[in-house]
């Protein structure tokens, strides 16, 4: 199996850099900026699992050698046009696009650019960030890749990809249902997301506020009636441990959302709470708080990066 890597930043440096460091056959699709860079100083992982650099295998676009079996595609979203015209010469029908964007757009937009079962079901779940140098720091010892095809039937394709994935040094599951987890995920992070920029705090500080903890359940709950609705529902066990998450005493759980909030980094917003507010709202699913804290972010994103 060969693939293809796009991006190669924070979650693609890491599982990329991963399969590389084990001998699997990945290149990576960059941006000259990252290309440059890479080339200068390998790429740079430093983990909880062991700190590694590389030379990665490097393509860029306008001259990708061919189709690949597989794109692990690890751009944020805002950034997913430009990236799904620079990697279309590396998809051909016999192409799996395995993305590790949180929410459902992107598969909606994959969806619509190439063939239809092009695009498999993907969740990462990792803490990691660039640092000033572009190593990939990765904060906490989870680094869990699961995949299947969207409606968890077997396939050869997920065989082989399975095969190539597992023992790279992360944890890499063959999911039986990855769309409920892609929704759950989604599920959590536009809760943490949304509580964490409109209250800037993390969940201990938000739980000790007066009301603080019935704010988290009530949006945590709109959140969870609008994928009810639109959406695949979540598992109880599931919601159970969300609530406990996201009310836990002394906490210092935030989201990558807040982080890059208070960073005045580009946030997913849009993808995370704006897409899922407007599928509620045309389900006519009410969703006040999930407004508001969308609002909020629109208003601090509408700003000029410098003020
Ligand atoms: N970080 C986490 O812990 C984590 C965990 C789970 C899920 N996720 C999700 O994973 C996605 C990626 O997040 P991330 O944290 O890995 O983002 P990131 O660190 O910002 O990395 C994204 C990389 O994509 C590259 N890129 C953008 N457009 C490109 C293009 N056209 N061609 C090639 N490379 C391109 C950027 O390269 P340049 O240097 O050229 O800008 C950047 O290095 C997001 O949707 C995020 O929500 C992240």
């Amino acid at each position: 199996m060969r693939m293809l890597v796009v991006g190669a930043g924070a979650t693609g440096g890491y599982f990329g850099g991963r399969l590389a460091e084990a001998g699997r056959n990945v290149s990576f699709l960059l941006r000259p900026g990252r290309a440059a860079a890479l080339r200068a100083d390998g790429l740079r992982i430093s983990s909880p699992s062991g700190d590694v650099t590389i030379q990665p295998r490097i393509v860029q676009a306008g001259a990708i050698d061919g189709r690949y079996d597989a794109v692990l595609l690890t751009v944020k979203s805002f950034s997913l046009d430009q990236a799904i015209e620079d990697m279309t010469p590396a998809v051909g029908p016999g192409t799996m696009i395995l993305p590790v964007l949180n929410g459902m757009r992107h598969v909606d937009q994959l969806r619509m650019r190439f063939w239809a079962d092009t695009v498999a079901g993907c969740v990462c779940k990792i803490a990691a960030t660039l640092d000033d140098a572009g190593r990939i720091l990765h904060l906490a010892p989870v680094h869990d890749l699961a995949y299947s095809e969207m409606d968890g039937r077997p396939s050869d394709r997920m065989a082989a990809l399975d095969e190539f994935v597992r023992g790279a040094g992360f944890d890499a599951t063959l999911s039986p249902s990855i769309e409920r987890q892609m929704w759950e995920k989604w599920i959590l992070l536009a809760a943490l997301g949304a509580i964490g920029c409109l209250m800037r705090g993390t969940v201990g500080e938000i739980e000790a506020a007066p009301g603080g903890t019935r704010f988290v359940l009530a949006l945590l709950d709109e959140v969870v009636s609008i994928v009810r609705t639109v959406g695949t529902p979540p598992s109880e066990a599931f919601l159970v441990a969300a609530r406990t998450q996201l009310t836990a005493k002394g906490s210092s759980f935030t989201s990558s959302m807040y982080r890059d909030l208070q960073k005045g980094l580009r946030l997913e917003a849009d993808q995370i709470l704006g897409d899922l507010l407007l599928r509620g709202d045309r389900a006519g699913v009410a969703a006040p708080l999930l407004g508001a804290a969308y609002a909020n972010l629109s208003v601090f994103q509408a700003r000029p990066a410098s003020s």
